[in-house]
């Protein structure tokens, strides 16, 4: 039978300048599964999003995207390969319209394919599809997620890393944002999630990491977590709602 891990984590140590982050991690991501990657604020866990999308490069171990290693890859490499990352945060051309966002996505596509794409983008997003034309700035902030998901979503990804997808989303849109995850893992496609939603997020996800100061300190199936009593201990409350609050 074929590997169904489709990233593996291999002993990785990255970090910022002489600042490691990420200390000797390991860990592996299934294909057509959502894993969702937990902890305190500043453990990692947007390092590894960002060292996966060569934001950062390992200073040591392997990254492997299904048994390839794409260690030390370029971004433009990455994104050819099927990896695609939607930050935490709004990150859309806030005075370009709808559709000229979508464009950017797909620049790498060529506008030929870019165009042919758009549509069926859209089909995931009705209230997006109607303000085609508006400026991305005047979408509300579930619609600008939502924009910058079907932005990822042109390229086809194999892998789709998405940051904190539900901050400053109403628990109704923020449903929608994990239906929509669910729905893209159930073809195919990996998904890995940081999110701190973590009750709603684990009942989307198949499988849990945590990592505490760039260590993985579990790995479980997420149904078993959820069902874990010590969940709001570990995860909603103590040091984990008291640290200080660290950005992408
Ligand atoms: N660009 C950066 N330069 C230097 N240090 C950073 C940078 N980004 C994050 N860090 C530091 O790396 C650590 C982990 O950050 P991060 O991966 O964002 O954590 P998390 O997403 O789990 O909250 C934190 O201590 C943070 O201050
Ligand atoms: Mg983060």
């Amino acid at each position: 039978m074929s590997n169904p891990n489709c990233i593996e984590f291999d002993d990785v140590v990255a970090g910022y300048k002489d600042f490691m982050i990420l200390n000797n991690l390991s860990f592996q991501a299934r294909r057509g599964s959502i894993t969702l990657l937990l902890g305190p604020n500043g453990a990692g866990k947007s390092t590894v999003l960002k060292t996966l999308f060569g934001l950062l490069k390992p200073r040591q171990g392997r990254i492997l995207l299904d048994g390839a290693d794409i260690t030390g890859a370029g971004q433009k490499e990455l994104l050819a390969r099927g990896i695609a990352f939607v930050p935490q945060g709004r990150n859309l051309f806030g005075q370009l319209t709808v559709f000229q966002n979508l464009e950017l996505g797909g620049i790498t596509l060529g506008m030929k394919t870019t165009h042919a794409r758009i549509p069926e983008v859209l089909e995931f997003f009705p209230r997006v599809k109607e303000r085609l034309h508006s400026q991305a700035s005047a979408l509300s902030g579930g619609e600008q997620k939502q924009l910058e998901i079907g932005r990822a979503l042109l390229l086809r990804p194999k892998v789709l890393l998405i940051d904190e997808p539900s901050i400053g989303l109403s628990p109704i849109v923020v449903q929608d944002v994990f239906r929509l995850l669910r729905r893209l893992a159930d073809q195919g496609a990996t998904v890995l999630m940081v999110e701190q939603n973590v009750k709603s997020a684990l009942k989307v996800s198949d499988e849990a990491i945590a990592l505490e100061s760039g260590r993985l300190v579990l790995h479980k199936p997420a149904s078993e977590l959820l069902a874990d009593p010590n969940i709001e201990r570990l995860f909603l409350g103590g040091a984990h709602a008291t640290s200080s609050a660290a950005t992408v």
